[in-house]
């Protein structure tokens, strides 16, 4: 089984590693970001009330955040496990995860903060397939398209400066403190999460194949 857990602080690369990963370990990609975002641009109750809190860079309440993720893991495509991609992010997340799932491994991408402000600040989205691009380091073949469908690019409302500093300093800390909470349970690996993707590919698919009997 998969059931991984990726950590780690904005920009740092847990949706691009996570991406790459699940289609060849055969598990779902669940970022609570990405079903955040899409409650958001589906105007549902629940987008209304995480938008206030997500425009600004602050966490979304912790209930609203376990009931969208209890909701998708209940969807029955886990069989094989699972990559969360931005959660659990506080103690009481964790707590609450735990009594859904049992979790295998948590990737802990370790990366100075110096790094991760351009990553952020020149990183464009296709709103249409999801596809994450970078004006630096990943640009789009024509200019703000999508290569995939041709779509107009847009930027996160929370990748402005300000914003990212607030995602900054709530990493810092609630999150930060969950590398001890997983530690304490030994299953906690730190990934370099310097260099460029592939590097960083292949670091996290040794860590994850090195589980007895689950090669990729
Ligand atoms: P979320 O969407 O989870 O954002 P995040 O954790 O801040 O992470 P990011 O998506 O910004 O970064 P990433 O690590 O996935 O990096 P990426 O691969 O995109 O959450 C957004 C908001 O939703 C939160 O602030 C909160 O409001 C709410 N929320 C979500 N989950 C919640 C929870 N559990 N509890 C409460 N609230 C929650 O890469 C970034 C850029 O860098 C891209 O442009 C990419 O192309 C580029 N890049 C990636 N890897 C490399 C590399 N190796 N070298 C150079 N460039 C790279």
């Amino acid at each position: 089984m998969y059931r991984l857990v990726f950590l780690g602080p904005p920009g740092a690369g847990k949706g691009t590693q996570a991406a790459r990963l699940a289609g060849d370990l055969g598990v779902p990609h669940l970022s609570t970001g990405e079903l955040l975002r899409a409650a958001v641009a589906a105007g549902t109750p629940l987008g209304v009330e995480a938008d206030r809190f997500m425009r600004g860079g602050h966490l979304v309440p912790d209930d609203l955040v376990v009931r969208i993720l209890a909701e998708r893991l209940a969807r029955g495509d886990t069989a094989r496990g699972f990559i969360l991609d931005g959660f659990p992010r506080t103690r009481a997340q964790a707590e609450a995860l735990a009594r859904i799932t049992a979790i295998d491994r948590v990737l802990d991408f370790d990366i100075p903060e110096t790094l991760l402000l351009e990553r952020l600040t020149e990183r464009r989205s296709c709103p249409k397939c999801g596809t994450v691009y970078n004006l630096k380091t990943r640009p789009p073949r024509a200019d703000s398209v999508c290569d995939r469908d041709g779509g107009p690019l847009t930027q996160r409302s929370d990748d402005r400066p300000e914003a990212v500093r607030t995602r900054f300093a709530a990493y810092r800390e609630l999150t930060v403190p969950l590398t001890e909470y997983y530690r304490a349970q030994g299953i906690l690996e730190r990934i370099d999460a310097t260099g460029p993707p592939e590097a960083v590919e292949e670091r996290l698919r040794r860590t994850v194949t090195s589980v007895p009997g689950e090669g990729l």
